[in-house]
Parts: structure tokens; C-alpha cells; sequence
């Protein structure tokens, strides 16, 4: 350690350069940045009188001819390496023994995520760094500024960086500094992709129930909108984030749509089936039931028929098939072939 007391601590001025950020995976959970840390500190050993030597106040050197703080990334993804390893990353060395290093390179973090607001999602990640190996009592780090230095940041298109604040606080016997990121994901492309095409199936689904019966396409476009949804899914469902802590609420929505128009070529071939019966007879009672309990919920009373439809509150009912006569019994109307 570069002290001229070996009781006192080591004072590290660190900050942080954010270059650019290069990718957020969700479902490794991983961010990956390109930046660089800056260092400093005041090694006493490594003093001049710039009066002998022509004033010269700076010098630069290869670090590797002085001790340099190996900075480690505390949440990395890769191998545990100290930052900007085997790599020379010259540094400047003033009169006075102060010695500026500034290791960089692509560092990647684990970083937790949530998705269940995509594609408007906001992403929080931490890095942390620390000198694994020298306790905060014989080295403390100090920041030197309260944010990211942004002098050589590329700005990404996907996402907008929106804090990249920076501090240094104690840990586990260790002084540790903390690069906190924030980062907004851009929707338009998922809403144009993935929103508008599931908006336009929804909508698209129940107009099948406008198709009269006897044309014979309402199976037909069911069946189609279900199956384009599907393929819909197939191809967008790569891009949407495959986690379930929490789940993508854009996905259920998905899924939703998807099992509702499974639900509509269902109740489409049902409704077929039924338009067409000769008698009530080959209706089966719980759909004979479902029908009783719909009309007594509308009104309780006995209603005249006539042709094969009928009014209740300026509503058109149809209740069965396309015979036309009626029987009453109890407030319902059932058609047959029976004149009343
Ligand atoms: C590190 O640099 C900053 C700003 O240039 C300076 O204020 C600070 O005293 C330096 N720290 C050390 C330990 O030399």
C-alpha cells in the first residue's frame, strides 16, 4: 500500500465515466455497459522536486511500474477480474505523488428486472465496485462527483437513460461505490409491432356474431381470426420478454385474446348447430336452461311471438332455431313445429 504511515487508511477518489450502454437482457437479467472508472490517490513514494527535474510537474508511466487499487465489480456476470485486466491503461503521475488511473472496458451486471409493464417499462440497475481484498480500514473510496460522467456517452436508440447517479457507501467491511442506472425502454416500435395488431383482433373477433347464420361464414372467419392470431403470436413472442416474476402483462393479454377466439369458434359451431334444429327436443338442457335463466332475467312475463323473433325492451331475441311457431310454457317461449 503507498503510505507513509501504515496505521492510516488509503484515500481513493474514484468516478465513473459511463461510455456507452450496450445491451439489457431480461431474461438473463443482465445489463452490459462500456465505461471506465477513474482513480486517484497520492502514492508519497512516488514524489519529485520539479525545480531538479527541468519543471517538469507531470509525467505519464505504465501503471504496472506502480501500485494501482484493483477495482472489482461486485455483481459481474463474467469472470471475477479487476477492471481494465490485462489491458495498459497509462496513467498520469503529478509532482506531488498524486497518480490518476482510469481502468475501463465492457463490464456486464447482473441486474434484476421487471417487465410486467412492457414495452413501458422502466429498468433499474446497480453497479457495484469495490477493491475485493483491502477492508475499508486500510482503503476507503470517495466519490468524486455525485453522477456518471457522460463526456464520451453514446446515446443507445432502444433505451433512454434517465439517472445514472453515483456514491460510495460502507458494506460488508468494504467501502464500496455504487453506479446506479436507470434506463427507459422507447415503445413505439412494440405498440406498432405487438399493441395495434392485438387491438385490431380483438376488435375483429366478435364481428363474426354479425355474419348471419345461414351465409355459413361465421365458422369460417372464426376460424381464420384465430388462426392468424396464433401466428401473430408465434412471430411476436420472441421479442417480448420470456419472464414470469412478474409476468409480462402485454403477454396475458395475449393469451386472453388468443383463448377468447377459441372460445368464439366454439360458441360459433354451437350456434350453427342449433340454428338449424327441427325441434326443441335435440336442444340439450343445459343450453335449454341457460336460455330460461337469460329471458326470466329480462322480464318475467309471457310474450307473444311472432315469426321467429321477438321483442323484449326493443331488443331482438331469437331463442331458437329458424322454425317459426312458438309454444309458451311458464314465461318461456320455445319454438316447434306445433302451432300454438
Ligand atoms: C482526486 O482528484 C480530485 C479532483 O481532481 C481531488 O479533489 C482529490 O483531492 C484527489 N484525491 C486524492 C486522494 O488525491
Amino acid at each position: 500500500m503507498p503510505l507513509a504511515d501504515h496505521s492510516q487508511q488509503l484515500n481513493v477518489g474514484v468516478d465513473f465515466y459511463l461510455n456507452s450502454f450496450i445491451s439489457f437482457s431480461e431474461v438473463d437479467e443482465t445489463i452490459s455497459i462500456m465505461g471506465c472508472v477513474l482513480l486517484n490517490w497520492t502514492d508519497p513514494a512516488l514524489q519529485w522536486d520539479f525545480l531538479s527535474f527541468d519543471n517538469l510537474y507531470v509525467i505519464v508511466i505504465d501503471p504496472s511500474d506502480i501500485w494501482t487499487p484493483q477495482m472489482f465489480l461486485a455483481n459481474v456476470v463474467d469472470d471475477m477480474e479487476p477492471i481494465g485486466h490485462g489491458v495498459t491503461f497509462y496513467s498520469t503521475l503529478v509532482y506531488t505523488g498524486e497518480v490518476y488511473y482510469s481502468p475501463g472496458g465492457i463490464m456486464k451486471a447482473k441486474c434484476p428486472t421487471n417487465v410486467a409493464k412492457f414495452p413501458f417499462d422502466t429498468q433499474e440497475c446497480n453497479l457495484f465496485f469495490f477493491n475485493w481484498g483491502i477492508v475499508k480500514s486500510k482503503l476507503t473510496l470517495s466519490a468524486l462527483s455525485n453522477q456518471a460522467k457522460l463526456d464520451w456517452y453514446t446515446p443507445n436508440s432502444d433505451w433512454t437513460l434517465l439517472e445514472y447517479s453515483t456514491f460510495v457507501e460502507p458494506y460488508n467491511d468494504y467501502s464500496r461505490f455504487n453506479v446506479n442506472i436507470k434506463i427507459k425502454r422507447q415503445p413505439l416500435y412494440y405498440a406498432v409491432m405487438m399493441i395495434l395488431p392485438t387491438l385490431l383482433f380483438a376488435l375483429l373477433n366478435p364481428l363474426v356474431f354479425v355474419i348471419p347464420v345461414e351465409s355459413g361464414e361465421r365458422v369460417s372467419l372464426a376460424m381464420t381470426i384465430l388462426l392468424s392470431y396464433a401466428i401473430f403470436l408465434t412471430l411476436v413472442s420472441a421479442a417480448i420478454p420470456t419472464s414470469s416474476n412478474p409476468m409480462c402483462v402485454l403477454l396475458a393479454v395475449m393469451i386472453t385474446i388468443i383463448s377468447l377466439s377459441g372460445l368464439i369458434v366454439a360458441s360459433v359451431i354451437v350456434i350453427s348447430k342449433y340454428h338449424f334444429a327441427e325441434t326443441t327436443v335435440e336442444f340439450n338442457s343445459p343450453l335449454k336452461r341457460l336460455a330460461k335463466w337469460r329471458l326470466k332475467k329480462k322480464r318475467n312475463v309471457v310474450l307473444p311471438m311472432d315469426g321467429h323473433k321477438k321483442q323484449i325492451d326493443g331488443i331482438d331475441v331469437k331463442i331458437t332455431g329458424s322454425n317459426t311457431g312458438a309454444i309458451h310454457r311458464a314465461g318461456i317461449a320455445y319454438h316447434s313445429r306445433a302451432p300454438v
